[in-house]
């Protein structure tokens, strides 16, 4: 099954629907604003280790229909699984708030813009989308972005106009993430629904925060990103990432440095370290980076032939030093690769999610056939599949403008 992409016109008709039936006695939405999931192209798990990742926005949003309101009063729904109808006041949303994670991630996002000293009031909004939840497509970041690009505007902050500004706006949706959702995750991913463009990667510096937009034209080569989400579970708040970061840090730390990419001799680090699983994960980070900066320079010089073989790489890295993988991801990349794809890797923080693969565009049924069978012999739900082309990052949707 593939999950298709709602039209900007199409996502903001179901937010604007959502919050008309939901709130019937306003005169709707301030207007209505979306935000993307993404796929990690290559750079997994370095982004909370200083590395490069490399993100391009799916053509899947979230979206966000938003009205302001003149007291402090919060009104949210969804119509995301497992998610309905809140009320509260906007000083009940807090690190140790005992809220709804959905809320956490919506409303976070005006607690994390209050503790940076933005005045803001109370909001009431609807909240529809078409980005698979918790398959490793950031579902979170795109409701954290959206929200926030809709509280930017409606409460005067000018903090879209630019990706220089947005930067602050991708860490307010980070702290919601961290601070009050309580998942210890990068960054890549408010960063990737912030800051893309269409047609292109986001080479994301996760030291320096420097981005650079990296063309990827797919289509022009024949080509195409098929996204295999799993069904398996995927989850961030239980533990293994927090525990796989941890071990970063404590060598970083060891090593006296910040993060393990400012490591000044990688390979001395690891003769060194005398516990066989900070090695296993040190060097997946250590030749991550590497992988990822060649990937880019292969992307750049249009070297499409190349990209495969890293990927294959990265996968291998992230299933057996990094320990993220499942079998369903092995599965899938395996099965994809056997039906011809150049290459293929799971992405985004694993233990279930999704997987990638880079394949020739007329192969895409057959690719998705070979998968689906693998799936059925291991007696598995079936997986879903989408197409990652290179979309845009977060805004306002201006319907009309949509429609001409
Ligand atoms: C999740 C996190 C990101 C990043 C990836 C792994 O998506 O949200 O910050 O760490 O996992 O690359």
């Amino acid at each position: 099954m593939k999950i298709p992409a709602w039209s900007a016109n199409e996502g903001a008709r179901r937010a604007r629907e959502l919050f008309a039936g939901a709130f019937p006695e306003l005169d709707g939405p301030d207007g209505v604003w979306a935000s993307p999931g993404r796929i990690n192209l290559i750079g997994e798990h370095v982004d909370y280790n200083g590395g490069i990742c490399l993100p391009v926005a799916l053509p899947h949003r979230t979206y966000v229909a938003l009205r302001r309101r003149e007291d402090t009063r919060l009104r949210l729904v969804s119509d995301e699984s497992g998610a309905a109808r809140w009320e509260g006041e906007l000083s009940s949303v807090h690190p140790e708030a005992e809220i709804p994670a959905w809320v956490a991630y919506a409303a976070g996002v005006a607690w994390a813009l209050q503790r940076k000293g933005h005045a803001l009031g109370g909001f009431d909004a609807a909240v529809v989308s078409c980005v698979p939840l918790g398959a490793g497509l950031s579902s979170s970041a795109a409701l954290e972005c959206a929200m926030g690009l809709a509280l930017d505007e409606v409460y005067g902050l000018g903090l879209a106009t630019s990706p220089a500004v947005r930067a602050e706006l991708v860490a307010a949706c980070v702290s919601a993430e961290n601070d009050v959702v309580g998942a210890p995750t990068g960054g890549m991913d408010q960063a990737a629904s912030l800051l893309t463009t269409k047609d292109h990667a986001l080479q994301l510096d996760c030291l320096t925060g420097a981005t650079t937009q990296v063309p990827f034209d797919l289509a022009a080569q024949g080509l195409t990103i098929l996204v295999i989400d799993t069904q398996a579970k995927h989850s961030l708040v239980d533990g293994q990432y927090g525990q796989r970061r941890a071990v970063c840090e404590r060598v970083a730390a060891l090593e006296g440095v910040e993060t393990l990419r400012q490591l000044p001799d990688p390979q001395g680090t690891l003769s060194r370290l005398n516990d066989p699983e900070a090695v296993r994960r040190v060097r997946h980070v250590v030749t991550e980076i590497e992988r990822t900066q060649e990937f880019v320079e292969l992307l750049t010089e249009g070297e499409y032939g190349e990209l495969g073989a890293l990927m294959n790489a990265s996968h291998a890295s992230l299933r057996d030093d990094y320990e993220v993988s499942c079998a369903e991801l092995d599965t899938a990349v395996e099965a994809a690769r056997a039906a011809g794809a150049w290459g293929a890797r799971m992405t985004g923080g694993g233990f279930g999610g999704s997987a990638i693969a880079l394949i020739e565009q007329g192969n895409l049924e057959a690719t998705m056939a070979a998968v689906d069978r693998a799936f059925v012999d291991n007696g598995w739900i079936a997986p879903r599949f989408l197409e990652a082309t290179a979309s845009e990052a977060g805004r306002r949707i201006n319907e009309e403008e949509e429609a001409l």
